[in-house]
C-alpha cells in the first residue's frame, strides 16, 4: 500500500460511487440499518466488508487483537450494547482466522508487556479446553483448534452478557462463531448451538431482569 496514494484512491472510488449513484453520499450520510454486528481480529489480511460482500451501511464493525469480548473492556462493550439497542442487530458474528498473530503469541511464553493481560484471556481459553488441545501432538493443528475455540468462547463471553440475553429472549437475536480460512479465503461456521451453549451456562450467568 503506498501511502502517497490514498486520496487518489479515495477520490477515484468516490467517483466510481458517483457514476453509479449521484445521490449516493447523500443517502448514505442519513442514516445506518445494519442488521449485523461484525467482532473480528485486527490483523490486516482479515477484512469484513471485504469477504463477506458487504457494501457501507451494511454491517457494525468492531475489531481488536483476536477478536475478543472481555466484559471488562469498554470498547466492545459499548459497541455490543450499541449495536443491540440502538441499532436492533439481529445477529453478532465472532470471526476469528487461522494464523492469528494474538493466538500464537498467547501460545508463546514471551513477556509482551501491555499485551500480556490481552493475551491472558486466550490462555485461559487453552485452559478451559486444556483436555482436548492437550491431545493434539501437531503444533499447527493445535494452532488453528484454539482459533476455532477461541471464537467459541468469546461466543460464551457474548452469551453471559446481559443485552444479549435480553435481545436473544425478546426479539431472537443469534449468535454466531466463523473462522476466516486464510488458507483458502473461505468463511468456515463453526455451527455453535446458541441454544445449547445458553442452556449449559444458564445455571452460572443468568441475568433476569
Ligand atoms: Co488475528
Amino acid at each position: 500500500m503506498d501511502f502517497k496514494k490514498i486520496f487518489t484512491n479515495n477520490e477515484e472510488w468516490v467517483q466510481e460511487k458517483l457514476s453509479l449513484d449521484p445521490d449516493y453520499f447523500n443517502k448514505l450520510s442519513k442514516s445506518q440499518n445494519p442488521e449485523i454486528l461484525y467482532i473480528g481480529c485486527s490483523d490486516s489480511r482479515v477484512t469484513a466488508e471485504d469477504l463477506m460482500g458487504a457494501k457501507p451501511g451494511e454491517i457494525f464493525i468492531h475489531r481488536n487483537i483476536a477478536n475478543m469480548v472481555i466484559s471488562i473492556d469498554l470498547n466492545v462493550m459499548s459497541v455490543i450494547n450499541y449495536a443491540i439497542y440502538h441499532l436492533n442487530v439481529k445477529h453478532i458474528i465472532i470471526c476469528g482466522h487461522y494464523e492469528c498473530g494474538g493466538v500464537r503469541a498467547a501460545l508463546q511464553s514471551k513477556d509482551l508487556g501491555i499485551l500480556n493481560p490481552w493475551l491472558r484471556n486466550i490462555r485461559d481459553v487453552y485452559r478451559i479446553h486444556k483436555q482436548e488441545l492437550s491431545l493434539i501432538a501437531d503444533e499447527n493443528s493445535k494452532f488453528k483448534r484454539l482459533v476455532e475455540l477461541n471464537v467459541q468462547e468469546q461466543c460464551v463471553n457474548l452469551i453471559k452478557t446481559a443485552s444479549v440475553q435480553k435481545a436473544h429472549k425478546s426479539r431472537g437475536l443469534l449468535v454466531h462463531g466463523w473462522v476466516f480460512d486464510i488458507y483458502s479465503g473461505k468463511i468456515i461456521d463453526l455451527n455453535l448451538d446458541f441454544t445449547k451453549i445458553l442452556e449449559s451456562i444458564m445455571e452460572i450467568y443468568r441475568i433476569d431482569e
